[in-house]
Parts: structure tokens; C-alpha cells; sequence
């Protein structure tokens, strides 16, 4: 791990690609938002943003990055190919729609969003666009242990990132350890859990944030970064930005890390993708979209 003049840490992902471990993520930030949003999270530090094809707001991410005046090389830019898009040429298809959409000649981190599908013939494409420079690093998310571990074996590139939910009700500390072993940094989606299980008055949470004079929030995010994991925190209000950024200067304790590591319950706070009844929901929703685009000539 590696920190800047600004005091952000860095992962190194496999192939060299460094990552700012703290950045800002754009799920259900409408369109009429995000543009906005992307814009005030670069203006008051970010120089990560975590956004996907299914969150349709790919063209506000780039517009305002594109405007940020920021070099695009300091800004790191994650997205993340949708599973009608999975497949050998429909993957590379739709990443070139990314790249048009989010005005830029290559993508930080391009992830398979599911592990669902036609996962390997889309990687053969992510590897072939690796090759090409069209995306700097690839990876995974929502992939558990059984399923990474398929997925590097039957794999020769590795991913480089495993994009999980990972918060104090949820921490998938197992899994760190197999990702470890294929060399995949280990990234957090939802790391405040959206809110559920009343994480932010967590009582374990508040009273370890008082202890620092800092937020729940912060705690949260803290405990993350120092277990190894990056995070994307989401939010629309500038100053909750501003807040969730301000996690630089504290340390916790052994102790604190424990107290946290004990509020896990192995469950997930949305689904679980190894439910199948989730599996057969997310292939009819595949459908459904596919119908859609043939029935709109697309
Ligand atoms: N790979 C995947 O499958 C996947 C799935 C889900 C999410 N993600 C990524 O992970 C990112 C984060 O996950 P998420 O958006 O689901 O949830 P999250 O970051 O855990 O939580 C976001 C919620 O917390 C609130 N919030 C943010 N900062 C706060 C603060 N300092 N104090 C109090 N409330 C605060 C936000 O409200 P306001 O916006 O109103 O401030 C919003 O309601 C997403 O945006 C997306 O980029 C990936």
C-alpha cells in the first residue's frame, strides 16, 4: 500500500496498476444527478469513480470528468460490463460503448458486474481489450469463494479486483483470504450496508467513532481501509463527500478492529448470489432486456 501528497492510499493491483482505495460510487444516482454529483466529488478530493452500465448514468460520469479540467490520468475510472452484455464480441461491443459514453480512450478497471452467464467467453474479450490498452486492469464482483476460485483456475489472466459487499454486518473475511492467494485486491460495495440493520447508530460503531471524535460513517470506512479493503462510498450530498473522504488522519485499535470484526453475521443485507431462486430471477431479468432490445431495433 502506497499513500500521495494528499494522503490517499493506493492498492497495486497484480499487473503494477496503482488504485486510490477510497472512491466515490454512483449507484441509483439518477441522471439528472450524477453529472453533479461526479463534479462535486472531484472537486473536493475523489480521483476514483465507481460506476456500471446498469446504473445508465455512464454519459454523466464522463461528461463531468471530461469538464473536471483534471488530467485524465490522475482520475481512476471503474465500470463494469452488465450480464446481457456477457459473451465473446457482445462484451467487447458494449465496453466500446462505455468508452464512448464515458468519453475516454481507456477504462481503469473494468469489472464482470455478475458471476452469472457467459462469464468466460466475456473475459476472453476483457482480456483481448487488456491486451489492446483499451482498459488498464480487469476483474470480478459478486464472485464467493467457490466461484473466484473456478474463475482463476480455468482462467490464465487473473482478475485483478474482487468488487464484494463487504460492511460491518457482512465482512466476507474468508473470501480475503482466497483472494489473497490469486493476488485480487479486495474492494467493498455497499460499505455502509446502504444504511440497513441500522449500521450508522450501531451502537458498537458510535461508540468508537466518539472515541476519535468521528463519525460512524468514517468508523466504517476506516475499518475497511485498514483491513486492506478499498471502498466506494456513495452519496449525493456534498458534505457527506466531504466526510466520507476525512478518514485519513485516525487510526483504529486493535481492539476497535476486533470489536468490529464480532458484528458479522455472514448474511448478506440485499441477496444472496447463491440463492437460487436470485440466479433464476437475474436470467429472466436478462431476458426481459434482450426482448426489450429487440423490440426497440437496437
Ligand atoms: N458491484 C456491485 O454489485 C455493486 C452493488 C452495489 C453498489 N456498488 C457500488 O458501491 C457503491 C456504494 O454502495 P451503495 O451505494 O449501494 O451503498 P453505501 O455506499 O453503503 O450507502 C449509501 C447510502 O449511505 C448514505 N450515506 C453516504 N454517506 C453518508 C454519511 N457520511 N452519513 C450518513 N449517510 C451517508 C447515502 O445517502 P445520500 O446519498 O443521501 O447521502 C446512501 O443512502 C455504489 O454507489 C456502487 O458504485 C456495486
Amino acid at each position: 500500500m502506497t499513500f500521495d501528497s494528499r494522503n490517499m492510499m493506493f492498492a497495486t493491483l497484480s499487473n503494477g496498476v496503482k488504485m486510490p482505495m477510497l472512491g466515490h460510487g454512483v449507484y441509483q444516482v439518477s441522471q439528472d444527478d450524477c453529472e453533479r454529483c461526479v463534479r462535486d466529488a472531484l472537486e473536493v478530493g475523489y480521483r476514483h469513480i465507481d460506476t456500471a452500465q446498469s446504473y445508465y448514468n455512464e454519459e454523466q460520469v464522463g461528461t463531468a470528468i471530461a469538464a473536471s479540467g483534471i488530467d485524465r490520468g490522475e482520475t481512476f475510472l471503474t465500470s463494469k460490463v452488465w450480464l446481457e452484455h456477457f459473451g465473446e464480441g457482445a462484451t467487447r461491443a458494449s465496453v466500446e460503448e462505455s468508452l464512448r459514453k464515458l468519453k475516454t480512450d481507456y477504462i481503469d478497471l473494468m469489472l464482470l458486474h455478475q458471476p452469472f452467464g457467459d462469464v468466460f467467453g466475456a473475459w476472453r474479450d476483457l482480456v483481448e481489450l487488456y491486451g489492446e490498452g483499451k482498459v488498464r486492469a480487469i476483474g470480478i464482483s459478486n464472485f464467493y469463494a467457490d466461484r473466484m476460485v473456478e474463475f482463476c483456475e480455468f482462467n490464465d489472466v487473473k482478475p485483478m479486483v474482487n468488487q464484494m459487499e463487504r460492511h460491518p454486518l457482512n465482512q466476507n473475511s474468508e473470501l480475503m483470504e482466497w483472494e489473497k492467494g490469486y493476488g485480487i485486491v479486495s474492494e467493498a460495495w455497499a460499505p455502509f450496508g446502504e444504511g440497513r440493520g441500522g449500521l450508522f447508530g450501531n451502537h458498537v460503531l458510535v461508540d468508537i467513532a466518539a472515541s476519535h471524535d468521528k463519525t460512524t460513517a468514517q468508523v466504517m470506512l476506516r475499518w475497511n481501509l485498514q483491513r486492506g479493503v478499498a471502498v466506494i462510498p456513495k452519496s449525493v450530498h456534498r458534505e457527506r463527500m466531504v466526510e466520507n473522504l476525512d478518514v485519513f488522519d485516525f487510526e483504529l485499535t486493535n481492539e476497535q478492529m476486533s470489536a468490529i470484526a464480532a458484528l458479522d453475521t455472514k448474511t448478506s443485507s440485499f441477496f444472496s448470489h447463491a440463492d437460487p431462486k436470485m440466479v433464476q430471477w437475474f436470467a429472466q431479468m436478462v431476458e426481459e432486456r434482450k426482448a426489450k432490445l429487440r423490440g426497440s431495433g437496437n
